[in-house]
C-alpha cells in the first residue's frame, strides 16, 4: 500500500509542477491571506478519484472537499497543496502530503517535496525514510542551540491561542526560528533531523497527519502543548527531537500561565 501511496503523491506533485509559475486562478477563502488555487483542486481530484477506484470502502478526509465516509475503518486524509501561499506567489517551497489512519491510528504517512524531488515515507513501526533512505531526529538536547520552525494560521492577526506571545519567546531562546510555509515539510525537517522542534497553534489535521508518523518513527515525539498525546484533529501541536521537549513544554507553559 505505502508504494501505491507514493505513487499517487508522486503524480500529484506532478500536476503541481506543471502549473508552477504558470497563469492560474486563485479564489479567497476565509480572508484574502487564505488562497485556494485551481491546483489545489485539480491534485486533489486526482487523489480522491484514485482511492475511490482502487480502494472504494475508504473513507476520505481532504481540504478542500471535505469527508466522504465510506465507513470503512481506513481513513485517507489529503491536504492536496500544502503551502498554497508558496505555490501562488512562485516560492518553490510546496508539497502533498497524504496520511492514512486504520481504526483512528496513522500507519502510513507520505509527504513529497514536490520542487526538491523528495518523498518522505513512514510505515507505523517500520522507520521513516527519504526517498528510500532511512532519517532520523537530530540529537542536539539544548534549546539555545536549536533551529525551530513554526508556522502561522491564517487569521495570526487576531493573536489566536497566544501566537505572538509564543513565537517571541521562542525567538528570544533558540539559536533561530524559521518560517517555510508548509507544515508538512517542516515537520519532515523535523524527522530528517535539520530542524530540532517545530510548533503551530492552529493546524488541521491535513497538514499533520503523515507528519507525525514521519516524526515519530523517525525517533521525536509529537504531543499537544502540555506534552501530553497529540490527536491529529487538535489544533496545537509540538513537535521535536524528543532531547528539548521538556524545555518547550515549559516555555509553552509560561506563555500560558505567566504572560
Ligand atoms: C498551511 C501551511 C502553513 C501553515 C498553515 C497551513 P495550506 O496549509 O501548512 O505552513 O502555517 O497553518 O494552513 O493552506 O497551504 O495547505
Ligand atoms: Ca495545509
Ligand atoms: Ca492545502
Ligand atoms: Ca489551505
Amino acid at each position: 500500500m505505502i508504494d501505491k501511496i507514493i505513487t499517487i503523491a508522486k503524480e500529484a506533485g506532478e500536476i503541481l509542477r506543471n502549473g508552477f509559475r504558470q497563469d492560474f486562478q486563485i479564489e479567497y477563502k476565509t480572508n484574502s491571506s487564505n488562497l485556494v488555487t485551481e491546483y489545489d483542486k485539480k491534485s486533489e481530484k486526482l487523489i480522491i478519484d484514485f482511492v475511490n477506484k482502487e480502494f472504494p470502502t475508504h473513507s476520505i478526509l481532504a481540504e478542500e472537499s471535505g469527508r466522504q465516509d465510506n465507513s470503512n475503518e481506513y481513513l485517507w486524509i489529503i491536504d492536496p497543496l500544502d503551502g498554497t501561499t508558496n505555490f501562488a506567489h512562485g516560492l518553490p517551497i510546496f508539497s502533498v502530503s497524504i496520511g492514512v489512519m486504520k481504526s483512528r491510528e496513522i500507519i502510513y504517512g507520505v509527504v513529497y517535496d514536490v520542487m526538491r524531488d523528495l518523498i518522505y515515507s513512514a510505515e507505523k513501526r517500520s522507520g521513516a525514510f527519504c526517498n528510500g533512505k532511512k532519517i532520523h531526529v537530530s540529537s542536539n538536547d539544548n534549546l539555545s542551540k536549536s533551529v525551530l520552525v513554526t508556522g502561522f494560521p491564517y487569521n495570526i492577526a487576531e493573536n489566536p491561542d497566544k501566537a505572538f506571545e509564543r513565537f517571541i519567546a521562542f525567538l528570544k531562546e533558540a539559536r533561530a526560528i524559521r518560517r517555510l510555509g508548509s507544515a508538512a515539510i517542516d515537520m519532515c525537517y523535523v524527522a530528517e533531523g535539520v530542524f530540532d522542534g517545530f510548533w503551530e497553534v492552529a493546524l488541521n489535521p491535513w497538514d499533520v497527519a503523515a507528519g507525525k508518523l514521519l516524526i515519530e518513527e523517525a525517533g521525536g515525539f509529537v504531543t499537544d502543548f502540555n506534552g501530553f498525546p497529540m490527536n491529529i484533529f487538535d489544533k496545537r501541536l509540538l513537535a521535536s527531537n524528543g532531547k528539548i521537549h521538556q524545555h518547550m513544554i515549559k516555555m509553552m507553559n509560561k506563555v500560558e500561565f505567566f504572560e
